[in-house]
């Protein structure tokens, strides 16, 4: 076995501005029963990070953030079967650690990288791309011919749920912040794409959809956007807040679910992904699709080293980033 005596991590001991994000270095040491240990080659940058960070969701101190990242296994603990030395793996779902350059990790919550598909873009893509198949499939499943709302559509995660959702036969209203982030929405298909800082995206809405309202609404940017997502949608549609990118949504009211008979939920891909056989069915389908070109541009388009996680953070939280982003260990 190899033996790793120290690692360099990113981790916080409060939380706070990106000032809590501390380089430090940490002991490894062996993988236990069920355990790999990792040599990570790329992290994915993910907004749940900074509500960890912010304390926006709770979470245990110290703690080393991330859930998304790619490597390859140098070790293997006792009991492991299905992982071996060598093999470049890919995770998103936890447990959390992976702001770190090696790290011990569970082989359970594994996925093997397919051969075309680099370790950045899996760093990447797992974690967004997850989330956008049990979106469109399980939460609410898009049949060919609906027209949905999906907000931030140029973002990690929004950036998936265009093409996919196009695959799928859907009708995309998206929302931007930019319009260079416009642009790339419409180069990925969007049908109609609308930058809600300066326009309404109810408005188009109802124009799309002949004043009926959408079946579903898929919302992660919260407070800005959540009145008018609810009245985005028609009669019996479901409201999706998977995401609180402009802070948390206000304390509802929920009679106003009443007068068109609305659904709501609020799921989490840990919900949705945390067994192996969920795993591997929506880790199998997102890199089916990518390898066969149905999702394309899904390398990282933006790098930071993991030591200038702070530098990623700002980037992300004041809107300046398209696609994904990864850290580099
Ligand atoms: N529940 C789940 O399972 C799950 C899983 C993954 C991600 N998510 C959520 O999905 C969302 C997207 O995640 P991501 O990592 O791919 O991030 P992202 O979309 O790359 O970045 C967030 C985007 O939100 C938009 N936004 C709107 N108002 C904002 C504000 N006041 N401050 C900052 N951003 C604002 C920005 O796009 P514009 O400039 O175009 O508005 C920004 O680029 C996040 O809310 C995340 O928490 C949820």
């Amino acid at each position: 076995m190899r033996y790793r005596d120290q690692t360099g991590v990113i981790r916080i001991h409060q939380t706070g501005g990106v000032d809590v994000l501390q380089w430090e270095s940490i002991e490894v040491g062996l993988p236990e029963v069920g355990q790999v240990l990792i040599r990570q080659t790329a992290i994915g940058l993910n907004f749940i990070d900074t509500y960890l960070r912010s304390g926006l969701y709770p979470t245990d101190l110290p703690t080393i953030l991330g859930f998304e990242g790619a490597g390859v296994v140098e070790t293997v603990g006792e009991g492991v079967e299905t992982i071996a030395v060598g093999d470049r793996v890919a995770y998103a779902t936890g447990p959390i650690g992976a702001y770190s350059q090696y790290r011990i990790f569970p082989a359970i919550h594994l996925v093997k990288i397919p051969d075309a598909i680099s370790d950045q873009v899996a760093a990447c893509v797992m974690l967004k791309g997850m989330t956008v198949e049990y979106l469109l499939n399980r939460t609410y499943a898009v049949q060919n011919g609906d027209i949905i709302l999906f907000h931030a559509i140029s973002g990690g995660v929004g950036n998936i749920a265009c093409q996919w959702a196009k695959h799928l036969g859907a009708t995309v209203v998206g929302t931007v912040g930019s319009p260079e982030k416009a642009e790339l929405a419409r180069a990925n298909g969007c049908d109609y794409v609308v930058e809600y800082r300066r326009e309404s995206f109810l408005d188009l809405v109802m124009e799309v959809t002949n004043g009926q309202g959408v079946p579903v609404v898929y919302d992660a940017v919260g407070q800005s956007t959540f009145e008018d997502s609810l009245n985005s949608l028609r009669m019996r549609g479901l409201f999706v807040s998977f995401g609180q990118a402009s802070g948390p949504i206000p304390e509802v009211d929920l009679r106003c679910f009443s007068p068109r008979n609305l659904y709501f939920t609020r799921p989490s891909l840990f919900g949705y992904c945390s067994n192996p056989t969920d795993l591997a069915n929506s880790a199998g389908q997102l890199f089916d699709l990518i390898q066969r070109g149905v999702i394309q541009g899904v390398e990282p388009k933006q790098s930071f080293t993991l030591a200038d996680a702070a530098n990623a953070h700002t980037t992300l939280e004041s809107r300046q980033t398209r696609g994904s982003t990864i850290l580099i260990p």
